[in-house]
């Protein structure tokens, strides 16, 4: 008699990738509730021993080892994802793009390959020839060479690379991947990994460097991305609002280079624009100054750029004052609002506080405090503060400005974009006052600040 052996399952938390043998209702260690999903280990044995026999490799010492010089391809047009990405293409590279539905991720890829001087496999399970088609007459100017192939069967699709063998392969998206080897639905744990195998094995045996789409909800938490992050080499984030045009392509993972680099794109009715100078379109080109702005210099990545803050602090209507914030911690304008009240004695407790960034933008950087600041105190005592003056300090909860990160990168990006002056902290420790045509001011305290520019 037949013995039915029972498949093996095991359950793995597509937020966080932890496995666990039998399932739970929350994750032990993201804590998230839901997230563990089913996975049937390989109907193959797994287990093959490729390294048996003759195969084996040799123990070589670190100094023997030869560096073969990684010839990187360059990417056209698109200095952004090239600085992105630590300077080209590596061969042979795994490189996976996340983000959002409809964010920009096919539009970006699409456009990549359309021009890049190589032979390209574009393929897509989630559009239709012709609608790549059109998609590509608009964001590209050259699109008839690149190698269309609408294919969800991973199989197929490593078969077709493996006869065309293209120099660069796109997949979009893994989620609609699907390969026969295993019994269950596209975009499953299963296979999102089965796939990234295969892509994987192909990527390193041809040396072609392959591209993969995935999509993630705005939790983070649908079956992909997270769970490729140790298989593939570089892991792409393209973010933004989708109400506003700017994107953000970041690195979270690059073993070819820093994940400090991001690179900023527009969104245009003919594809994606790379932004090679972000401060002038975050600046309003308003000559004239007025209540409420103030300029911030932060950081994204390791990139200065300087963004307008807006703040609108009108007497309340209502018994509950509002605190609004589009790209900014409400909690940590609370807190700042705390400090003006302690150690400015300016009194917000009577007024709405509404606060905005440029471009739609989500700053993080400690360093756009004293802007915010500015800003608060420009809106409520209806002062405008100088167009031509920027500021990059953290407020610390005693009113003290604290000292901020590449400092001398950040005057330098003022200096270059016209600003007169720039505030700072006077706890800034290097000697950063020698500039041309920039005034570095240094102040201690919000109270400084107060006494500067509004009274
Ligand atoms: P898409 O690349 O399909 O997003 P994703 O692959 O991340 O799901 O981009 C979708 C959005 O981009 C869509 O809402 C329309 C917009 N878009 C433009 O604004 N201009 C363009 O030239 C293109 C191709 C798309
Ligand atoms: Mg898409």
């Amino acid at each position: 008699m037949l013995k039915m052996t029972k498949p093996r399952i095991r359950y793995v938390c597509n937020s966080c990738g932890t496995v666990l043998t039998r399932w739970e209702g929350r994750c032990p260690s993201c804590k998230e509730w839901g997230s563990l999903e089913e996975e049937i280990l390989q109907k193959h044995k797994t287990h093959v021993r490729h390294y048996a026999g003759k195969q084996q490799r040799d123990v070589v010492r670190l100094k023997d080892i030869e560096i073969t010089n990684e010839q990187r391809l360059t990417i056209p047009g698109d200095s952004e994802i090239q600085r992105v990405l630590g300077g080209g293409i590596v061969p042979g590279s795994l490189i996976l793009i996340g983000g959002q539905p409809g964010i920009g991720k096919s539009t970006l890829m699409l456009q990549m390959a359309c021009n890049l001087p190589h032979k390209v496999l574009y393929i897509s399970g989630e559009e239709s020839e012709s609608q790549i088609k059109l998609r590509a007459s608009r964001v590209a100017k050259a699109c008839d060479e690149c190698l269309i192939l609408c294919e969800t069967n991973m199989e197929q699709v490593i078969h077709h690379a493996g006869e065309l063998s293209p120099d660069l392969l796109f997949v979009d998206s893994i989620q609609t991947a699907y390969s026969s080897s295993v019994d269950a639905i596209a975009g499953s744990v299963t296979q999102i990994r089965t796939c990234a195998a295969q892509l994987q094995s192909f990527a390193r045996k041809t040396n072609t460097p392959v591209f993969i789409i995935g999509h993630i909800t705005k939790e983070g938490n649908l079956a992909g991305p997270k769970l490729l992050e140790h298989i593939v080499d570089v892991v792409l984030q393209f973010e933004g609002d989708r109400h506003y045009i700017y994107r953000i392509l970041r690195t979270t993972k690059n073993r070819y280079g820093s994940t400090d680099e991001i690179g900023i794109y527009e969104m245009e009715s003919n594809g994606l624009r790379p932004v090679a100078n972000p401060s002038e379109l975050l600046i309003s080109p308003v000559e004239e100054s007025l209540s409420g702005t103030s300029i911030g210099c932060t950081l994204e990545g390791a990139r200065p750029l300087l963004i307008e803050t807006q703040a609108l602090v009108s007497p309340s209507v209502y018994g509950q004052p509002q605190r609004s914030c589009t790209g900014y911690d409400t909690r940590r304008l609370n807190m700042l609002l705390a400090v003006l009240e302690k150690r400015c004695h300016l009194y917000f407790g009577q007024h709405d506080v509404f606060l905005n960034m440029a471009g739609g933008l989500k700053i993080m950087d400690p360093a756009i405090d004293l802007a915010i600041v500015a800003a608060l105190i420009s809106s409520l005592n209806d002062i405008p503060v100088d167009k031509k003056i920027c500021f990059a300090g953290e407020v610390g909860l005693s009113g003290e400005i604290r000292t901020v990160n590449r400092i001398e990168q950040r005057i330098l990006e003022a200096e270059r974009l016209g600003f007169e002056q720039i505030v700072v902290s006077q706890y800034q420790k290097k000697n950063i006052t020698d500039y041309k045509s920039i005034e570095v001011r240094k102040i201690g305290k919000v109270t400084e600040l107060v006494d500067l520019f509004f009274t």
